[in-house]
């Protein structure tokens, strides 16, 4: 298995390129099955999330052509899932739920894995598609969905502002008989982009960046092309590395509109942020940089895929930290694998941590659970005396496109060791 190895670095210096937003495009491509025509999509990352999610819409019978760094999707022989190992290995398979059960009228998907940072049930999907007319029954780890005729227009209010259900339902609802009105709809801008895939696609959606959505199901939708928007988390999380080594870096393409929380909390912490048409500069040359607060919220508040990286961020500014985890009820992963570097941390219950900032960190070897979790052990490994060893690149390589090159061309010490199985 292959780890990287992060030592010391200079203040990072020059351009990173940001790439399409991964928690964008794996609805994208699922809004694909949606029609029997062709759906273009334009700058596909490289990410292992994305191949898996391929493997999976193949098993649904939609060929998958790479033309390029696109993506040609066409779903004219839909079925249902055939493989199972794909659904479990990523929890975003929930997706094909929505568009598979709106065409076939029956769908049987074995329930998503749990993840580390938290139980993630599905009960908003699944009652908001009885709602809609379904018959939903739980068996032998599977989710059997059936309707009579065509999914029907509801009025259904989310419990909770659920990312992967309000796509899910969006999707579904594309296609239904009559009106159907998402309350509560999360906001976050991967949404807008999936509505603007499905609108080009003859769907009617009303309601873009609100938290109330109304969708008027059409017997049919069409082939479509689409470009997805930037990493607004992988932005993030390289606007820390500059902070974290007070360097001065340009992110290409990075979207401020995107991440004005995050931004904000950068510059109380005395990072200056210039902001450009598509692109960041983040500078932090010579900076001392200060502790801040911050409380992870639906968007737009902070993003709780940032969480994590801030925390490393924080370990080595002045003063203390207070950070609030209210999304997920087991994020702080990441604390005892910053502490091995030296860092000050005390949890409190699920959901709050102080950190006091140290004068330095110190290398060591770690292990993240999940995807954010190891990129803030890379960072703190860029900022810490000596070698520190990630373990499970894996997780990275789910969200994290080409990292080390990235990484390297701005002067960070970074390899990707791959050891003798
Ligand atoms: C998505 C993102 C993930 C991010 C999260 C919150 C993708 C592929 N993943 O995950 O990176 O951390 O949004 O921004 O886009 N919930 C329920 N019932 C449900 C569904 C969710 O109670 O049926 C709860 C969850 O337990 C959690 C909260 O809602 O506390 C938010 O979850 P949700 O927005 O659904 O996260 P995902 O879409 O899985």
């Amino acid at each position: 298995m292959a780890h990287y190895a992060v030592r010391e670095s200079p203040p990072l210096r020059g351009e990173i390129p940001i790439s399409t937003s991964k928690n964008a495009v794996l609805p994208i491509m699922c809004g694909a099955l949606l029609t029997g025509e062709d759906v273009r999509i334009e700058r596909v990352p490289e990410l292992t999330d994305v191949k898996t999610l391929c493997a999976l819409l193949a098993s649904c019978g939609c060929s998958v052509k790479k033309e390029g760094d696109a993506l040609v999707l066409n779903a004219g022989a839909l079925q249902n899932p055939q493989d199972e190992e794909d659904v479990r290995k990523m929890r975003a398979s929930y997706y094909v739920l929505g568009p598979v059960l709106a065409r076939e009228g029956h769908v049987e998907l074995s329930l998503p894995g749990g993840c580390a940072i938290g139980a993630r049930p599905m009960d908003i999907h699944l009652s908001s598609l009885e709602q809609m007319g379904a018959t939903i029954e739980i068996k032998n780890g599977y989710v059997h969905a059936d309707i009579k005729g065509r999914l029907k227009g509801a009025h259904i209010t989310f419990h909770t502002a659920s990312v992967g259900a309000t796509c899910n339902i969006l999707m579904a609802a594309t296609l239904a008989e009559g009106e159907t009105v998402i309350e509560n709809a999360a906001k976050e801008p991967e949404i807008g982009d999936l509505i603007d895939l499905l609108t080009a696609m003859g769907a009617k959606i009303e309601g873009r960046d609100s938290s109330k959505l109304t969708i008027q199901g059409v017997d049919k939708l069409h082939g479509a092309q689409h470009k997805v928007i930037a990493d607004r988390i992988e932005a993030g999380s390289y606007a820390i590395a500059a902070a974290i080594t007070n360097g001065r870096l340009e992110l290409i393409n990075a979207q401020a509109s995107t991440l004005r929380t995050p931004i904000e909390i950068l510059r109380a912490m005395g990072v200056s942020v210039e902001e450009g048409k598509d692109s960041l500069l983040i500078d932090a040359k010579g900076k001392t940089l200060t502790g801040q607060d911050i409380m992870t919220d639906y968007y737009p508040g902070f993003p709780t895929d940032l969480q994590a990286q801030f925390m490393a961020l924080m370990t080595v500014s002045e003063g203390a930290s207070l950070v609030t985890e209210n999304i997920w009820e087991n994020r702080f992963m990441h604390v005892p694998e910053l502490m091995r570097m030296g860092a000050n941390i005390n949890v409190h219950g699920h959901a709050s941590a102080i950190v006091r900032g140290v004068k330095r960190l110190s290398g060591a070897p770690v292990m993240a659970t999940d995807l954010r979790a190891s990129f803030a052990l890379v960072l703190a490994g860029l900022a810490a005396e000596g070698e520190t060893v990630v373990n499970r690149v894996y997780h990275l390589d789910r969200g994290y496109e080409k990292l080390d090159e990235k990484l390297r061309a701005v002067g960070a010490d970074i390899e990707r060791i791959k050891e003798a199985d």
